[in-house]
């Protein structure tokens, strides 16, 4: 027994993002949340995008965990988050209008809100850093944080009431206008009128605001199975990331904890979704780009632009230097290898094993941007397979091409992969001999 609740009974598992983000988080998340009786997002905002492909729908979710398309799954959005209320009801309006309910979501309301001056303020930002931009989604993510670590926030809970909405932003307005307008050169805000912008906001949010961390506790003393899905990437993490090119979140593992107000030991199995190569969108180095033909193809290929601002992502190969660093800050248990089949038709893999650093060959992901810049790496090179991947299901039917990259890819990692996604579909979807994902994978008919 720990703090009351059986440790022999917690379920839980989390997901996270092992590169830049957009290793394919929101199919994995769908996939196992089919078998979770909660999802919960603990970090970040709409700067993340999950597409999630089910049948002949396609669905695009920023805030809402992909979870709430399986009916019956609690869908939590954490104290970690920060969410733009006038987004969040879009997006909830658009999975209404094609019959998905969302009688089952809940915001803790203690998460922070992205406000229109923080979406100013982020683009303002940019501007000023010129040439060294961080390259962000814009959506106000770094100022809504940044307010929040300056204690001059607005959370959820001050959407179940306008007056008190109100309140709270006439004591906050006037010094963000005058950094809007001293600064930025942008008119400001007038208090009703921004305050008027979020009453349907209020009207519809105000009521799915609870107490997260209460509402775990409940689920997990009755033994129930809760998934926590990540957004972004491990080295978007604020701390452990490629700094200042990071966002403003804690991205790994750990943060399922405090971004819900969880115990540490709650947290169990913690899966890394990896891309079979590398993307990035932003600015900021990325040893293992690759801005050649073989590049071109992965881009093209992959589809990958942007789920949030359709940009083209830099593409490169895979890097287990990168992947043991992710494995390291998360602990991660297990891996979920994603885009296999993206790189069917390639003639060679490279696998980068360890970087070519100042003349000295490391095998550890540098903690300076400097040091990362002066980073080459040293590439592993294997067949490729020109068989069509999307139709395998088992993986013994992968080519042994395939298989033998997998191998030597966890070998690089030093650990198992567990899940294989070969395209966007459910169905596209291998779990690999031994895989300790029993309990969240439906059982095979
Ligand atoms: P921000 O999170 O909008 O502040 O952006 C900071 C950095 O994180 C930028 O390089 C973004 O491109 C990157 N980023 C934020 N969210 C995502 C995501 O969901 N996928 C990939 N990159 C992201």
């Amino acid at each position: 027994m720990m703090g009351g609740v059986r440790m022999d009974k917690v379920k839980s598992l989390v997901v996270v993002g092992t590169q830049w983000g957009d290793e394919g988080k929101g199919k994995v998340v769908d996939y196992l949340a089919k078998q979770a009786d909660l999802v919960v997002r603990f970090q970040g905002g709409n700067n993340a995008g999950h597409t999630v492909v089910y049948g002949a729908n396609i669905f695009k979710l920023h805030h809402v965990p992909s979870g709430i398309l399986n009916p019956g799954t609690l869908c939590l959005l954490g104290n970690g988050m920060v969410i733009n209320p006038l987004v969040l009801i879009q997006e909830l309006d658009e999975l209404e209008k094609r019959g998905i309910g969302i009688s089952n979501l809940r915001i803790s309301g203690k998460a922070h809100l992205i406000m229109a001056y923080h979406e100013d303020l982020d683009e303002a930002n940019e501007k000023l850093l010129g040439e060294k931009k961080i390259g962000t989604t814009g959506r106000g993510i770094g100022p809504a944080y940044a307010d929040k670590a300056l204690r001059r926030g607005i959370r959820a809970i001050d959407l179940t009431d306008f007056d008190r909405f109100r309140n709270r932003l006439s004591e906050i307005l006037p010094l963000q206008n005058r950094l809007l307008e001293e600064i930025f050169d942008h008119p400001g805000y007038d208090l009703d009128q921004l305050a008027d912008r979020y009453r349907s906001a209020l009207e519809k949010l105000g009521p799915l605001v609870t107490d997260v961390s209460l509402l775990l506790d409940d689920n997990l003393r009755s033994g129930k199975k809760i998934l926590f899905e990540g957004a972004q990437g491990a080295l978007l993490d604020i701390d452990h990331g490629t700094f200042p090119y990071v966002t403003s979140s804690s991205t790994v593992a750990a943060a399922a904890a405090t971004g819900t107000g969880l115990g540490p030991q709650y947290i169990g199995q913690a899966l890394g979704v990896i891309k079979a190569y590398t993307t990035r969108v932003g600015e900021g180095p990325f040893p293992s780009e690759d801005n050649t033909e073989a590049g071109e193809q992965l881009r093209q290929r992959g589809n990958e632009f942007g789920t949030t601002t359709g940009r083209p992502r830099r593409c490169g190969w895979f890097d287990a230097v990168i992947a043991r660093y992710a494995a390291l800050i998360n602990g991660l248990t297990g891996l979920a290898l994603t885009k296999l089949d993206v790189l069917s038709g390639m003639e060679m893999i490279n696998l980068a094993v360890a970087y070519r650093c100042n003349g000295k060959e490391i095998k550890h992901f540098p903690m300076s941007i400097e040091e990362l810049k002066d980073c080459s790496p040293i590439y592993e090179s294997f067949p490729g397979w020109d068989e069509d991947l999307s139709r395998v299901r088992r993986f013994e039917e992968l080519p042994a091409a395939a298989r033998h990259f997998i191998s030597a890819l966890e070998e690089a990692v030093g650990v198992k992969v567990e899940l294989i996604s070969i395209g966007p579909d459910r169905s596209q979807t291998i779990t690999c001999p031994g895989s300790r994902l029993v309990d969240w994978i439906e059982p095979e008919k």
